[in-house]
C-alpha cells in the first residue's frame, strides 16, 4: 500500500510552541511518499541507504514500524521512500516520512487507524527520536491544512504569497530544541519573556493571514525572526540571508528549528518575483491535503 504526508512551514511561533505558547503552522505542496509491502523480514529502502530495523541511519522509519507493531504485530515489511521534502531543512520531512509509513502499514495491514490515531502513533515517534518535542510537525503532517496551535483552530490563508528558500545548511531539530532549552535553564525569566512575545506575534498573526495584509504580516516576521535570534537559533548565513531580502523588500524569518534550514519570506508579487530571480528557492502553497493514501506513488 502506497502513502503519503506533506512537508510543513511554521509561518509563527516555532519554540515557543513547545513551551505551550501558540505557534501557526501550514502544510506544504512538497510530499514523502512511502509504500509498504508485507514480507517475512523488514527491509527499508530510501534514499539513505537499504537496511533492515535500523534506528541510526533510519530511526523514524524505524520507530514507526516499532510503533506500528505493538497496534498490530507483523512478522516483515518492506518499506520504500522517496521524497520531495529537503531533509533537514526545517521542513517537518521527518514527521513526513513518519506519518506517510505509519498510513501505508496501516493500509497494507489493514489496521482501520484514524486519523487520531496515526497522529497519536507519529508523536510517540518524535519523541522516541529527540526525546523532546511539541508535536507540531506530526499534527499538520497528518491534517494538512493550517492551524492555530495547540487550539487548533483551523485558518484559511487570504492571498499571500510565500518564498522558501534553502540556506543548504542543515538544521537539526533536537540539537536545536536542546540548545534553546539550555539557554532558558540559564534565563529562565528573559527566555520564558520572549515566548511570550512569540506568542502575542502568533495570535496577532491570525487575523492578517486571513485577510492577505502582507504589510502586518511582514512586519511580523521582522520582530518574530528577532526573537529567534534573540534565542540562539539564527546563524550567520540566515541573518545575512534575511538583511539581502530585506533589501529586495521582502520579510524573511526562520521557519522550523533553525540554526540552518530554510527561510520564509513574505512580500508583495513584484518583491517576491525579484527575491526568487536572484536567490531561487520556490513559492509555495499553504494549506496543503495531510496524510493519504497514494494510487499513482512515486515510489
Ligand atoms: C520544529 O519544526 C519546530 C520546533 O518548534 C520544535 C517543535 O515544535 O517540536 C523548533
Amino acid at each position: 500500500m502506497k502513502a503519503s504526508a506533506p512537508a510543513k512551514i511554521i509561518l509563527f511561533g516555532e519554540h515557543a510552541v513547545v513551551y505551550k505558547r501558540h505557534a501557526v503552522v501550514t502544510a506544504i505542496n512538497l510530499r514523502c511518499y512511502a509504500e509498504a509491502k508485507k514480507s517475512d523480514e523488514i527491509r527499508i529502502y530510501s534514499p539513505l541507504g537499504v537496511t533492515g530495523l535500523d534506528f541510526k541511519v533510519h530511526p523514524y522509519v524505524s520507530y514507526a514500524i516499532k510503533r506500528f507493531s505493538e497496534v498490530k504485530p507483523i512478522d516483515g515489511v518492506k518499506i520504500r521512500i522517496e521524497s520531495d521534502i529537503p531533509i533537514a531543512s526545517g521542513l517537518g520531512s521527518s514527521s513526513a516520512v513518519t506519518v506517510a509509513v505509519l498510513k501505508a502499514l496501516d493500509g497494507e495491514f489493514d489496521a482501520g487507524l484514524s486519523k487520531d490515531e496515526i497522529f497519536e502513533l507519529a508523536r510517540k515517534v518524535e519523541l522516541d527520536v529527540q526525546g523532546i518535542g511539541s508535536g507540531t510537525d506530526p499534527f499538520v503532517a497528518t491534517f494538512g491544512g493550517t492551524w492555530l496551535i495547540p487550539d487548533r483552530k483551523p485558518i484559511k490563508i487570504g492571498n499571500v504569497k510565500l518564498l522558501v528558500i534553502n540556506t543548504g545548511e542543515s538544521s537539526i531539530t533536537a540539537d536545536m530544541v536542546r540548545k534553546v532549552a539550555e539557554l532558558r535553564g540559564r534565563y529562565p525569566k528573559i527566555v520564558d519573556g520572549i515566548f511570550d512575545t512569540i506568542d502575542v506575534i502568533a495570535l496577532e498573526s491570525v487575523e492578517p493571514l486571513e485577510k492577505g495584509d502582507i504589510k502586518t504580516l511582514s512586519e511580523l516576521f521582522f520582530l518574530n525572526q528577532c526573537m529567534l535570534k534573540a534565542i540562539g537559533v539564527s546563524s550567520k548565513r540566515i541573518d545575512e540571508l534575511v538583511d539581502r531580502l530585506a533589501e529586495l523588500g521582502v520579510s524573511a524569518k526562520i521557519t522550523g528549528a533553525g540554526g540552518g534550514g530554510c527561510v520564509i519570506g513574505i512580500g508583495d508579487d513584484k518583491s517576491i518575483e525579484r527575491a526568487k530571480s536572484v536567490f531561487g528557492g520556490i513559492l509555495v502553497e499553504a494549506g496543503a491535503e495531510g496524510v493519504r493514501f497514494e494510487n499513482e506513488s512515486k515510489v
